[in-house]
């Protein structure tokens, strides 16, 4: 399968897109509170979307029933908002958010402290965050697309923590998924060479247990066979001469995730 180039036209269309997931992405991280339900993060989504004139991806894509994948503590990927899944003090919660503008998709997750992170929260939650840095770092014209997961998975395994493999990075654009699979492991050196005008996404899901994986009967949520923490960040990008070029760069900070500000807690 090979990757579309995409043109200067194109991929500031996609950056339009992954602006407003990003902004979406903040504003969540603004609202975050113990006591919410992932149902309202849905909501949330849902009408700030619509309310930049862009459509939330998920909904109804290949048949998931609502606007944004929610996904706590366990849940590695695909988790369904749901209005009787209350957030504690404590939950890790990845939010990943993805926008269609125009026909053309941005994809972006982060993962937040719901109040006090455990250590093992912190430790999982900051190696994904540091892990996507590092994929992110070695992206430019003429590297492999292999050079991003092994730094990934050097860089996670030397913590002790695992790299999930059945859920890749993917190619993005007028598709929500296309070519290439960007997988958060594997040999540097290995791939196809990246090009400038590639736009895919880097989003590692790291695990503080095993790797695998196992996917419930509604046949969406992924989950950790261990049931031990999960957690992820994504960014999509867009390969460079020199670099890349992270088209859901945030313009702000994100509350209750970097720089742990373990703020707006509530009462
Ligand atoms: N946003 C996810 C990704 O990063 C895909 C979610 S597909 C959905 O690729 F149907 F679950 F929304
Ligand atoms: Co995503
Ligand atoms: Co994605």
């Amino acid at each position: 399968m090979s990757v579309e180039i995409k043109s200067p036209r194109e991929i500031e269309a996609i950056r339009v897109a992954s602006q407003m997931a990003a902004e979406t992405l903040m504003l969540v991280g603004s609202l975050l509170r113990p006591g919410m339900t992932t149902e309202e993060i849905n909501q949330i989504v849902h009408e700030d979307t619509i309310r930049r004139g862009a459509t939330p991806s998920p909904l109804n894509y290949q048949g998931f029933p609502k606007s944004v994948c929610t996904s706590v503590n366990h849940v590695v990927c695909h988790g369904i908002p749901r209005s009787n899944e209350v957030l504690r003090n404590g939950d890790i919660i990845n939010v990943d958010i993805t926008s269609c503008y125009k026909g053309m998709h941005g994809d972006t997750s982060a993962t937040f402290y719901i109040g006090t992170p455990s250590e093992e929260a912190r430790k999982v939650t900051e190696a994904a965050r540091k892990a996507l840095a590092l994929g992110i770092a070695q992206v430019r014209e003429n590297a492999r697309l292999g050079d991003i997961g092994g730094a990934i998975e050097e860089f996670v395994t030397s913590l002790g923590l695992a790299v999930v493999r059945d859920y890749t990075g993917h190619g993005i654009g007028r598709k929500f998924h296309e070519p290439p699979s960007v997988k958060h492991y594997g040999r540097r050196g290995s791939g196809i060479r990246l090009k400038a005008g590639m736009v895919f996404t880097i989003e590692p899901m790291i695990n503080l247990g095993t790797h695998e994986v196992e996917l419930l009967p509604d046949q969406w949520t992924v989950v950790t066979r261990d049931r031990k923490l999960s957690a992820q960040f994504e960014h999509t990008i867009v390969v460079t001469k020199t670099g890349c070029d992270i088209l859901t760069r945030r313009s702000g900070v994100l509350l209750n995730s970097e720089n742990f500000p373990w703020v707006s807690q509530g009462p």
